[in-house]
């Protein structure tokens, strides 16, 4: 019997894939430290401002988690609250203590990523009294459940699964009182391109038919055939980091294309562009 290399390819892909969090709370860190928005929560997630980024990357990032924020905000507004939000592949994401601090919490909040990544983020907020006590806050503690892979409150949750694994994410997220006929909404920010589209297509598949009412909010590439593209994917080939999903994010038709083959009846895609002219234009100027 062969005995099995503890790091397979898979292992490796995967690793480079979680490393990814990283990036994308560096950039928002210096983005952050430089007025564009504010979060008082990333500097626990990465301590050092670190190097410079030129400011196409800070105004990217300014009109990403505007863009975002303004679509999940009229979500919760809609709902009134009576609502759960479901990050897959949430990452570093301090969504959470926004929506506390500005009192617009959903019933449930709920983050999805693989186990290491939220170990790491678990043992952040145990560290760190201003990403704890607001959790606390909310929660009387006997119903806080805090352990490496899983925190669990009567309004947060954080829990490590792997998203190409349908069956067991389902088992999981409904094990923590996920509701599927509460309003709900779905978010994911450069995370299906890691998977295939088979991968992915099964993951919007279930969240079309498990939801009674549901909304999906995905932040991704286009245009990836363009020399942009090719070289964010050179780029990302460097570090071992496949864009397995690549092939639908060739346009926003073949966005939307992914949403209306797997069950949902409605879909809309919108450039960078187009949402950087609808975010508030004092707040660009600015
Ligand atoms: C580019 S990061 C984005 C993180 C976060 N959404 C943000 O915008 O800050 C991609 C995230 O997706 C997660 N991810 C990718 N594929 C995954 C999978 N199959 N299962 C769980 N998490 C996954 C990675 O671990 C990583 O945290």
């Amino acid at each position: 019997m062969a005995a099995r290399h503890p790091f397979t390819d898979t292992d490796t892909a995967d690793e480079a894939v979680r490393a990814t969090c990283d990036d994308a709370t560096i950039c928002k860190r210096f983005a952050t430290s430089k007025g564009y928005w504010k979060d008082s929560c990333l500097q626990y997630f990465v301590r050092n401002v670190g190097e410079r980024k030129a400011p196409e990357i800070n105004r990217g990032y300014y009109a990403r988690v505007k863009g975002v924020n303004l679509l999940l905000d009229a979500f919760l507004e809609k709902t009134e609250g009576h609502c759960q939000v479901i990050n897959l592949g949430a990452g570093l994401d301090t969504t959470f203590w926004r929506l506390k601090d500005e009192n617009l919490l959903p019933r449930k909040f709920f983050e999805v990523d693989f186990p290491t990544v939220v170990a790491r983020k678990i043992h952040s907020i145990k560290t760190k009294p201003p990403l704890s006590k607001p959790i606390i806050d909310v929660h009387s503690t006997d119903s806080l459940l805090l352990e490496s892979h899983v925190l669990d409150s009567d309004r947060y949750c954080i829990l490590g699964a792997d998203l190409r694994d349908i069956s067991s994410l389902d088992e999981k997220l409904k094990k923590f009182q996920l509701n599927p006929e509460l309003p709900t909404l779905l978010l994911s920010e450069c995370v299906l391109v890691y998977m295939t589209p088979s991968q992915s297509s099964n993951l919007v598949h279930w969240a079309a038919e498990t939801f009674h009412t549901a909304m999906f909010i995905n932040y991704e590439q286009v245009n990836m055939s363009d020399r942009f593209g090719q070289v964010m994917i050179e780029n990302l080939q460097r570090r071992q980091c496949t864009l397995g999903g690549v092939e639908l994010c060739q346009s926003l038709d073949s966005q939307k294309e992914r949403f209306l083959k797997t069950g949902w009846e409605h879909a809309n895609a919108l450039d960078m562009m187009t949402v950087y002219g609808v975010l508030p234009q004092d707040d660009v100027a600015r």
